[in-house]
This record gives structure tokens, sequence and C-alpha cells, in this order.
């Protein structure tokens, strides 16, 4: 006869065994970790608190079968850094991962509890989704997850690992989340796999090409950050939950990289070549500027006319938005304004301060991108922007053109403090285009034609191309020496520190989805 001792240490064993050895080995040699051990990577040593370890399966409608205790997930809380997350780690060597009602439930303690003590949610997703054997149980347990995701948007924040498989329904789960972690090679994303692909549409490709990594950080922008392998994947995790507030009530951390907020950068007086058509680097200056240079980039790979990513200035999270004129000289298209629109309402919905840095020709001209949506697309970067109501800075680097000028955070649609460095162009569109636009007789009707385009664009520059005009009517708060740009910056977050602005009595707006 067992004491209850002895029962408990052989139901924790079992527990433990999850899978068998057998499948444990298989999950190895696919380069994946066990979800255990990514729990022990994600989080500080010794802190993990598991919860329902013994929580058995339901069982399927088809009877029979194996039930496991943990039914294939492992969750519970610990500590990043010494801040408390809850985590779910899904594990495949138990039925695949596959989510069957006691698997769900005990995601959904965890989300519950995250959001009643405001603390992020990470969830580690390696499954072959519904659990087949438990019908319409398994499709409703997705439901209660769903649910408790679109509560917890802004509340918490939510992050995803897809460590594996993640197809069907259970894609809808961390694409509501705010960042989706992929594994490179041993991941996949799609909601229906190669082989339905094949008999509907006759097209053959694999999981990799239709869902992997690489397609969903360069292509759909499902993915936000790809990493070689599991052990980089939950480092990054780490890394980026360092920069967020536990909730939307709390601060973000703040951390002291010794770094001067009265240090100056002499070179990035000659960052903007002379010739404004040319294009240059904005890594250097974002990286110039950032405490430490330090600076976690989301959607890298995807749309990269416009960067996106958080960094700290004087140990104060900020979330920067900038044009990248190395790419498509900057243009806004479809996918820029979603991308950037989609991380001013993360930062705005956790009090992390906006910077953009603009250097924008416009928007991208042509019938891909008015078909594709442009409009309704710009329109959402146009909307979060306007609608963020935390401390909002704009420095015009360079061109700020027609309504992607306006689009960018500018004064007009009230962000808090603008500064241009004297290198600013603010004009409804470009020289050449002006010119010809306004002057169009004329020069047809010129003996030398290209002369007196090249004159008018000559003259319009001289009106335009500089940001003394705007300065003059206020526009501007201030025209600054490049290399202060660190300095200024950080006084004027100093001073929106305690920014309040009251919403208006509604239910919610009506963002252009
Ligand atoms: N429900 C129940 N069990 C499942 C499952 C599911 N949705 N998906 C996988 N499993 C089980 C398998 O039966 C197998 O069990 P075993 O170890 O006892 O043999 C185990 O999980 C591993 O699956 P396997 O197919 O051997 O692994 P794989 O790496 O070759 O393929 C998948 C993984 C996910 C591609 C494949 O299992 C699959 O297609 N699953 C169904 C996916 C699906 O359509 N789900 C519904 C979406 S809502």
């Amino acid at each position: 006869e067992s004491t209850t001792l002895q029962t408990l240490e052989r139901l924790r064993a079992e527990s433990l065994d999850a899978g068998g050895p057998a499948r444990r080995e298989a999950q190895h040699k696919k380069g994946k970790l066990m979800a255990r051990e990514r729990i022990d990577l994600l989080l500080d040593e010794n802190t993990f608190e598991e919860f329902d370890a013994l929580k058995a399966s339901r069982g399927g409608a088809l009877g029979g079968g194996k039930t496991y205790l943990g039914d294939g997930v492992i969750t519970g809380h610990g500590s990043i850094d010494g801040r408390e997350v809850f985590v779910f780690s899904e594990d495949f060597t138990v039925l695949g991962g596959s989510l069957g009602e006691a698997h769900a439930q005990k995601i959904c303690k965890v989300m519950d509890l995250a959001v009643k003590v405001g603390a992020p949610i990470i969830g580690i997703n390696d499954s072959g989704g519904a659990r087949i054997q438990e019908g319409v149980d398994a499709l409703g347990s997705y439901g209660e997850i769903f649910h408790r995701n679109v509560r917890a948007s802004g509340v918490v924040p939510q992050i995803s690992c897809i460590m594996g498989p993640c197809a069907g329904g259970a894609v809808y789960s961390p694409s509501i989340t705010d960042f989706v972690f992929m594994v490179e090679d041993s991941s996949y994303m799609f909601v229906t796999g190669p082989s339905v692909v094949k008999t509907v549409t006759h097209q053959d490709i694999s999981a990799e090409e239709l869902g992997g990594a690489s397609a969903h950080a360069t292509k759909s922008g499902v993915a936000h950050f790809t990493v070689p392998n599991d052990i980089l994947c939950l480092r990054e995790v780490r890394r980026l939950i360092n920069y967020l507030p536990s909730s939307n009530r709390q601060r973000c951390p703040i951390h002291d990289l010794s770094d001067a907020a009265n240090r100056t950068d002499p070179a990035l007086d000659y960052l903007v070549p002379r010739d404004s058509s040319q294009a240059y680097d904005m890594r250097v200056l974002i990286r110039s500027i950032l405490d430490g240079a330090e600076f976690m980039e989301v959607h890298s790979g995807f749309a990269r006319n416009i960067i996106c990513g958080f960094g700290r200035l004087g140990g104060q999270t900020v979330g920067l938005v900038a044009n990248q004129p190395a790419v498509l000289a900057g243009v806004l298209d479809n996918d820029a304004s979603f991308k950037a629109g989609r991380f001013v309402r993360f930062c705005d919905a956790f009090n992390i301060p906006l910077i953009s840095l603009v250097d924008v020709p416009g928007f991208m001209p042509g019938p891909d991108q008015e078909h594709g949506g442009i409009i309704r697309h710009g329109a959402k970067l146009l909307y979060a922007f306007t609608e963020a109501t935390v401390p909002r800075i704009s420095v015009i680097v360079r061109k700020a053109y027609g309504g992607a000028y306006i689009v960018m955070n500018s004064k007009h649609i009230h962000c808090d403090v603008n500064l241009a460095w004297p290198t600013a162009e603010i004009a409804v569109m470009g020289p050449k285009g002006a010119a010809e636009v306004i002057y169009r007789k004329e020069i047809q009707a010129a003996e030398n034609p290209e002369e007196l385009l090249n004159q008018k664009m000559e003259e319009y520059r001289a009106a335009f191309a500089n940001p003394f005009l705007a300065a003059k009517r206020g526009y501007i708060d201030d025209v600054i020496f490049p290399r202060d740009t660190r300095v200024h910056l950080i006084r004027t977050l100093q001073m929106l520190d305690s920014k309040r602005v009251d919403a208006p009595a509604r239910k919610h707006g009506n963002i252009p989805l």
C-alpha cells in the first residue's frame, strides 16, 4: 500500500515523462527542444511554478486511447529578470501537442491570472491543432482562448513563439497577440496546409514555402521576429520583455545603460547627402541617438522601407517609427502602413512614447498599390498616430512631402513636439513634380524646355526645400543641429512625462481595418 507522498511522486513522474523517451528523441532530432526545456530557457533559473501538472485529458468521443497527465501543455508562471510572466508551452510529444479541452482550460487559467495580476503572457506553440478525437469540445476550446486573447489585448503584452506546427484555427490565437516569433526551418503557420492547397488549387508548395518563418517574416507580415533556433528565440523574448511594461497599468522598466543624456554626435551633421535624391541608412541615425546604440527592430524583414522598433532614451523605453530612405526611397506603401500602424497602436496601448524620424517622399504610386488599398491602409497609419495619446515627438530629417508628411506624426495631427533638421524639405511634392505641374505650359512653350525646368526646380527648391517656411508658421517647434538630436529628444521626453489627454466619450473608434 503506497502513501500519498508516494502517489504524488508517481503521478509527478508520469506527468514529467510526457510522451515517453522515443517521442522525446524524435523531438530533439528535429532540432526542437522539449516544452519544459523551453520554459527553463525562457525564465530566470528556478523561478517556474507549474499549475495543473496532474490535470488529465478529457478523453475522446471515439473512446479508448491513452489519456495523459498534463494533457500536452505545460503552464505556470515565473520571472524574467525579476519580473513575473505567465507561460504556456505545448508538448508535441503528447498527442502531437494537440489541443483538447483540458489542455485549453490550462491555457485559459494562466491567461486569466495574467490579466488579473497584470503580467505578460508568453505562449509557446508546437501543436498538431484541434485534437481530432475531442471534436467540438476541442474547437470550442479554441474559441475560449481567442476570447481571452482579445480581452487581454492592450491590457497585458501577449507574445507567441511558434516552435513547430501551428495550423488551421490554431493560427488565430498567435495572430491576435502582439508579437509573433518564428523559428527557422522547424516552424510553420497556415490556415490550410500543402495537401489541401494541392487539392483545391492544384499548386505544389512545401510547408516551408507556404508558411515557414521566412514566408511570414518577409511576405505576409505575420511574424515579427525570426530566429535560427529555439535557444535564440527564447533569449530574444527575454530581451523584448525587458523593453515592455508588465501591463497597461505599469511603467516600462528603466534600464540605465550609462550613456550620457548630453552626448552629441557631430557625424550626424553630415549624415544627409547634399543631393537629396541620394539615399543614406536611417539606422545610422537610430543607433546614434539611442542609449548604448541598442535597438530591437520589429518586422525587420517586412516592408523594409519603414523601420519600427524599441530602444531607450535616458533609460526609458521609446517606440521608433522611421522612414528608411535606403529602401524604395522610404516611400509609404500598403505593407509599411500596416506595419507601422500596428506598432504605433501597441505603443499607445502600453504607454510607450513614440518618436518618428521622417524622410518620406510620399505614398507609393501605381495601380498595384491603389487597387491593393493604399487609401485604406494609409488611413490606418494616419488613424493610429492621430489617436495615440502617449508623448509623441517627430523629427523631420529630410523629405516630408504631401499627405505622407501629415500622416507621419506631424504637428497637424497633434504630435506634441515637432523638430526639424536644417536639411528638412517640407513641401507638397518634390521639386521636379512640382515644377512640371505648375509651369507645364511655360516649359512646353520654351525654346529649351530642360533649361527652364531646371531653373524652375531651383526656384522651387529655394522656396520649399528647407524647414524655414514651416518654422515661420510655427508648425516646427525648433530647427535643431543634427548632432544635438539625442539631447533634444531626452529633454522633450522628460517634459512630456506627465502628459495626460482626455479621450472622447465613446465605446471605441472605428479604425479602418
Ligand atoms: N489530434 C490528435 N492527435 C494528433 C493531432 C490532432 N490534431 N495531430 C497530431 N496528432 C498526433 C498523431 O496522431 C501522432 O500520435 P502518435 O505519436 O501517437 O503516433 C502525434 O500526434 C505526432 O503526429 P505525427 O503526424 O506523427 O507528426 P508529424 O510531425 O509527422 O506531423 C502534423 C505533424 C501536425 C503535420 C500532423 O500531425 C497533422 O497533420 N496533424 C493534423 C493537423 C490538423 O489538421 N489539425 C486540425 C487543425 S484545427
